[in-house]
This record gives C-alpha cells, sequence and structure tokens, in this order.
C-alpha cells in the first residue's frame, strides 16, 4: 500500500494525472466515491450533454433541414427514452475506456471516499463502512466541483433540477425555466427547445454567458431568440413554488422592484459550480483554501502543506474539463522532475449548441479595459462557400491582433462547428503567430476554416471573399 503518487477522484483531472505519472514511471492510485471512473465530465458532464446536444441537434435537423436538401423522412418523432439510451451508451464506453486505461497502466484503483489523514496518507472509506489506509510520496486532490444552490431553492432532480437531473428528464417538460444563461442553461436549454420544450432564460446580468467576448454574444443572443428561446436579462429567481403539476418561479429585477410570476413544469438551476472538497479533511490537514473554497495551489499546484497538490474544478480557473486534464499531466510531469506547463493565456472554450461559440485568448472588452491598442478581422459564415451550400451561414471569425506586433490576441467563433475551428487559433497562439502567418497559411477548400483565414486577411482590409 505504498505509493509513489495517490490521485483522490477520477475525472480529467485525476484520471489523466493517474495515467501521465503511470507512464513517467511511478506506482500510482487512484481513489474515487463514485461507482464509475471518470467523474462530472464522462458521468453527469461533458459527454452525456454533449450526446444529447448532438441527437437533439440531428432531430431538429431532420424536421427543417433534410426536407431541404431532398431528403424526404416526414415528421420525425421523438422516442425519447431510446434518445437517453443512446446518451446512456456513450457515457458507458467512455467511462469504461478510464477503466481499461487504468489497467494498462498498472494503476491500482479504490473505491470509496478518500480522506487526507495525516502526512503521506489517504483514508479510504468504501460504502460497506469498511475503511483502510494507504500511503504515497505524494497527494494529488482532483475532488472536481458541484452544483451552486439557489438560496430559498430545493434541487429535488424531478422538478426542480440541476444539469444532472435536466440530462435525465423522462419527459420534455412544456415550459423549462432556466435560471442563469451560462454554459449549461444555454447547451441544457438548447437541447429541451430542440426537444419541444418552451424555454424561458433567467439570466441576473444585463447580458448571456459572462465572460465572453460581449459582440460575439450579442449575436449569439439573437439567433437564439430566433430559434425560440426567451431570455429575462438582468432579473432574478427568488423562489419556486410547487402549485400542483405545475412550478411558480418568482421573478424580479436584478436590481429590485415588482416580482412576477413564471409558471413552469420543471426548472433547471444552472447558475455555476463550487469546488468539491467534502469529507477531505482539508481542515484537518490545514490545507488551505479561499474565500471560494477552492484549494490554494501555487504555480506547481503545491498546496501549503508540503505533499499534497490540487488540480482541476477543487482549485482556482476556468472549470473546464481540458483545463483539468492539462493541470494533470503538468504536475505529473513535475513530480517526476520535469517542467510541467499550463498556458492560461490559450486555454479554449467552447458552448456546443447551435450554432456554436468558440473562442480562446482574449476578448475585445478585456483588450479595451487593458488599454492594449489591437486591429480586428472579421468574416462572417454568409461569405463561405462551404457554409452557404450547407445552408450554416450564421455567425462569423474575429480575430484580434496587436496593433503594433500583429501577434494574435484573440480569436472568437460564433458558427457551425466552431470548436473544432478554434483548435487552429489555439495552436496558432501557443507558436506565438502573427494574423499574418494564419493569413498567409493554406488552407483548404471547401472548408469553414477558410473563414478563419478570410479573417486574417481582414486584419489588414485584404478578405477576399468580401
Ligand atoms: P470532476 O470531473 O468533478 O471529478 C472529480 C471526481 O472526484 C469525481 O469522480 C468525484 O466523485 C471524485 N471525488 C470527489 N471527492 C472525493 C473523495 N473525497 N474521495 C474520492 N473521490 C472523490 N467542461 C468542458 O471542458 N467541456 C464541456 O463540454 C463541459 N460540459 C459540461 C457539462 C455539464 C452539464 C457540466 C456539469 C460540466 C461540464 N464541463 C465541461 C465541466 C467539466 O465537467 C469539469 O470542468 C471537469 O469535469 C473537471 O474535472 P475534475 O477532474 O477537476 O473534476
Ligand atoms: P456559468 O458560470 O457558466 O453561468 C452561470 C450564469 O448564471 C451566469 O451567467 C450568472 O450571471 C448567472 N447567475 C448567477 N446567479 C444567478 C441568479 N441568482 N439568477 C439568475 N442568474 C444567475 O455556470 P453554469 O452554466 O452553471 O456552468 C458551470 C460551469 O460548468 C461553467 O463555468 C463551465 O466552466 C462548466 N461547463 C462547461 C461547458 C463547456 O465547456 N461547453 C458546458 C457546461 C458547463
Amino acid at each position: 500500500m505504498h505509493y509513489d503518487l495517490i490521485v483522490i477522484g477520477s475525472g480529467p483531472g485525476g484520471y489523466v494525472c493517474a495515467i501521465r505519472a503511470a507512464q513517467l514511471g511511478m506506482k500510482v492510485a487512484v481513489v474515487e466515491k463514485d461507482k464509475t471512473f471518470g467523474g462530472t465530465c464522462l458521468n453527469v458532464g461533458c459527454i452525456p450533454s454533449k450526446a444529447l446536444l448532438h441527437a437533439s441537434e440531428l432531430f431538429e435537423e431532420s424536421g427543417h433541414l433534410f426536407d431541404k436538401m431532398g431528403i424526404k423522412l416526414g415528421q420525425p418523432k421523438l422516442d425519447l427514452a431510446a434518445m437517453m439510451k443512446f446518451k446512456d451508451e456513450g457515457v458507458d464506453g467512455n467511462v469504461k475506456g478510464v477503466a481499461f486505461l487504468f489497467k494498462k497502466n498498472k494503476i491500482d484503483t479504490f473505491a470509496g471516499v478518500g480522506r487526507i489523514a495525516g502526512r503521506s496518507k489517504v483514508e479510504v472509506k468504501g460504502a460497506d463502512g469498511t475503511s483502510q489506509v494507504i500511503e504515497g510520496k505524494a497527494v494529488v486532490i482532483a475532488t472536481g466541483s458541484d452544483v451552486a444552490r439557489l438560496r430559498g431553492v430545493e434541487i429535488d432532480e424531478q422538478r426542480i433540477v440541476s444539469s444532472t437531473g435536466a440530462l435525465v428528464l423522462d419527459k420534455v417538460p412544456q415550459r423549462l425555466l432556466v435560471v442563469g444563461a451560462g454554459v449549461i442553461g444555454l447547451e441544457l436549454g438548447s437541447v429541451w427547445r430542440r426537444l419541444g420544450s418552451e424555454v424561458v432564460v433567467v439570466e441576473f446580468l444585463d447580458r448571456i454567458l459572462p465572460g465572453l467576448d460581449s459582440e460575439v454574444c450579442r449575436q449569439f443572443q439573437r439567433l437564439l431568440e430566433k430559434q425560440g428561446i426567451t431570455f429575462k436579462l438582468s432579473s432574478k429567481v427568488t423562489g419556486v413554488e410547487i402549485s400542483g403539476n405545475k412550478l411558480k418561479a418568482t421573478v424580479e429585477p436584478a436590481a429590485g422592484g415588482a416580482a412576477e410570476a413564471i409558471d413552469a413544469d420543471v426548472v433547471l438551476v444552472s447558475i455555476g459550480r463550487v469546488p468539491f472538497t467534502e469529507g477531505l479533511g482539508l481542515e484537518e490537514a490545514g490545507v488551505k483554501t479561499d474565500n471560494k473554497g477552492r484549494v490554494t495551489v501555487d504555480a506547481r499546484y503545491a498546496t501549503n502543506v508540503p505533499g499534497i497538490y490540487a488540480i482541476g474544478d477543487a482549485i482556482a480557473g476556468p472549470m473546464l474539463a481540458h483545463k483539468a486534464q492539462d493541470e494533470g499531466v503538468a504536475v505529473a510531469e513535475n513530480l517526476a522532475g520535469r517542467s510541467g506547463h499550463v498556458n492560461y493565456e490559450v486555454i479554449p472554450n467552447v458552448v456546443y449548441t447551435y450554432p456554436e461559440v468558440a473562442s480562446v485568448g482574449k476578448s475585445e472588452d478585456e483588450l479595451k479595459q487593458g488599454g492594449i491598442a489591437y486591429k480586428v478581422g472579421k468574416f462572417p459564415f454568409t461569405a463561405n462557400g462551404r457554409a452557404k451550400v450547407n445552408l450554416q451561414t450564421e455567425g462569423f471569425v474575429k480575430i484580434l491582433a496587436d496593433a503594433k506586433t500583429d501577434r494574435v490576441l484573440g480569436v472568437h467563433i460564433v458558427g457551425a462547428d466552431a470548436g473544432n475551428m478554434i483548435a487552429e487559433a489555439a495552436v496558432a497562439m501557443e507558436f506565438g503567430a502573427a494574423s499574418e502567418d494564419i493569413a498567409r497559411t493554406c488552407h483548404a477548400h471547401p472548408t469553414l476554416t477558410e473563414a478563419v483565414k478570410e479573417a486574417a486577411l481582414a486584419v489588414d482590409n485584404r478578405a477576399i471573399h468580401m
């Protein structure tokens, strides 16, 4: 029971850290409290939500677009139970993949809640009450995050749901009230709207997707409104009452004022996530956390207690699976005496709706606030040949480049497949590219990626197809 490394949590941060450490020759143990590996991301996050987004997008396309392309199927019919089965099978394949990788890399796994029980020691308490202590030269906390609660609104995961409940509804709600116009609200709101719900989104701020480029979000909101989603911005939900088989939400202006009642069949609370460190024994171990409950770490992911490290949603930074994974690799490499590093300036962010929203680097708002002189190149998908022929002309690419050096500072895309296209921008930025470098790179025709090249040309006012 002596390990070089014990990882607590098997989400994208934890399992990737464990695998990289094993590759580097360490003897590794992973402790996981849930029945399956993969954490939030694989079980109740990225993977199931993307399965439903994919299926519901095809469902909608088959009802609208197919006909235009000469594919006559008649009105599509929804078999929700079969769609949920499709999603569950996708999740199952992914979580089994992690179990396979643990075996392949000779990583020992322990089922139960892990608690730091003194220097180099982790106590694992199984569901049957048994407990055992394992020892490790290093311990990595990768315990992830949990749903943020809305005061006065009790989540029952049946009618008042978090993302977890919204991924398993057994019938399409007639009316879905979404609290919070963040990533979860817009992704899962899109799923249920496509499947037939009337969706109303209540957002505290005066804009959707705070933190993303505001021009992008304004255009994106208009596109979502065209699809039928209703937004109530600068508003807050202060309570939800159950009245018979309906829910009645009280909605007030964010700044205070007269309340109104909105009826709904299901309310989705998606107002953010909070670090999950319950049962870990951080206080007893003396591990410091910040005012938001996140484990405090230095640039090498070390906590204030020697030998204890932390990564992923449990520490500061964007709550994204790929950020957690890269931190997992970095901490494993540091422990093996290498120089692990994550470039926080280049972490792509994708909202998997239709169209998708993808960004990397600085937003225009951030550049303005920072007083950084920049040039803008923009190119709309209406002028891209492939987008036109595919009837996917919504959105645009925007490239922000340093006014003096032309170095790419940020790239923002609203459009079909934006999530895949942003990878090019991330690679370019990682190599310190100028917009001229993207403009001079040959892009295959006909692809949507030509819009990225055209936006780079537009930085210097020389886009060809505009
Ligand atoms: P987690 O994935 O939360 O894993 C933590 C693990 O630790 C869990 O398995 C938990 O059971 C275990 N654990 C906790 N405490 C203990 C303990 N004491 N002992 C033993 N085990 C313990 N991110 C993206 O990048 N792209 C997306 O498309 C995306 N979609 C999402 C959709 C939804 C609906 C949600 C909720 C999140 C989504 N995210 C997405 C965010 C992503 O899931 C998280 O950023 C990511 O899972 C964080 O990884 P992690 O390893 O830090 O923690
Ligand atoms: P979020 O932080 O993205 O959005 C929460 C929204 O709720 C914000 O717009 C906020 O202003 C609003 N809000 C907060 N309190 C409110 C209130 N009382 N009333 C009304 N609005 C309120 O959080 P979300 O959507 O819950 O997602 C959590 C995290 O999960 C995200 O931060 C993201 O990192 C991750 N995630 C990532 C995905 C992706 O990468 N595609 C998909 C889903 C989740």
